[in-house]
């Protein structure tokens, strides 16, 4: 396969052209689909025919947003979402459950750590803060319950950085997932999937933006974490990425 630079994919990976051989990608901002029958719509509704249904779910101007990040990052698959604390909700309400424990950084933005405290507590997820730099806290803070690691390197406001291969490395020895914030640096800087990390989110609305044009986020990885489970709960739940935000985006 053809491998290009990640400055060609930034402006060209993952978007089909329509029949109108456009050079910018269209905009699709429609909440729904019309097809060709009355079978064809129940065939799309039941999941025997592939494509779009409604755009809580698949977008194509959201897909192309998907697909490009998804190829930057390295990754299988990639949920657009409304913000970049709904793509944090939606990769624990959709991998973790009731008595799972997260080790997080205790230099995580503000609102994530309420994220936790406040609101996913409620559901019985238990959270113990470490220092992003010192990787034994990591070690010392691993429970049986243990189901992920968090960290946001580098981190906001106090941009510390994570030593990330020795982090993913002490995660796989436990049987833990690695989640890296990466909205810092994007793809562009840093490729956390290539240095262990299993899944990575996004705030869409900082660098991948860069201009302060609008609020979005994403969460990238496997098939079987992002498309099947992110998706699941993001589709259900509904903070879903607006078509109108993904082409700014
Ligand atoms: C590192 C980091 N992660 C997540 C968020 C939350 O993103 P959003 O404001 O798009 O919900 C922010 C916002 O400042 C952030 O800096």
């Amino acid at each position: 396969m053809h491998s290009f630079d990640i400055a060609t994919l930034a402006v060209r990976a993952g978007y089909d052209q329509t029949q109108e051989q456009e050079n910018s990608e269209a905009i699709f901002p429609t909440s729904s689909f019309r097809y060709k029958s009355a079978a064809q719509a129940a065939a799309r509704f039941n999941g025997e025919e592939k494509g779009n249904v409604y755009s809580r779910f698949t977008n194509p101007t959201v897909r192309a947003f998907e697909n490009r990040l998804a190829l930057m990052e390295g990754g299988e698959a990639c949920v657009g979402t409304a913000s970049g604390m709904s793509a944090i909700l939606s990769t624990f309400m959709a991998l973790c459950e009731s008595g799972d424990h997260v080790v997080c950084s205790q230099s995580v933005f503000g609102t994530t750590k309420v994220l936790f405290n406040k609101y996913l507590s409620k559901f019985g997820l238990e959270v113990t803060f470490v220092s992003q730099t010192d990787v034994a806290e990591w070690g010392d803070a691993i429970q049986p319950n243990t189901k992920a690691f968090f960290l946001e390197t580098p981190s906001n406001p106090l941009t510390e950085v994570a030593d990330l291969s020795t982090i993913s490395a002490l995660a796989k020895a436990n049987n833990c997932l690695l989640i890296v914030d990466n909205c810092f640096c994007t793809p562009i800087l840093q490729r956390p999937l290539e240095q262990g990390a299993d899944i990575i989110i996004h705030s869409a609305t900082k660098f991948l933006d860069g201009q302060g044009r609008g609020i979005g986020g994403a969460v990238v990885g496997s098939n079987e974490l992002v498309d099947e489970h992110v998706r699941g709960f993001m589709r259900t739940a509904g903070p879903s990425m607006s078509p109108f935000n993904a082409w700014i985006f």
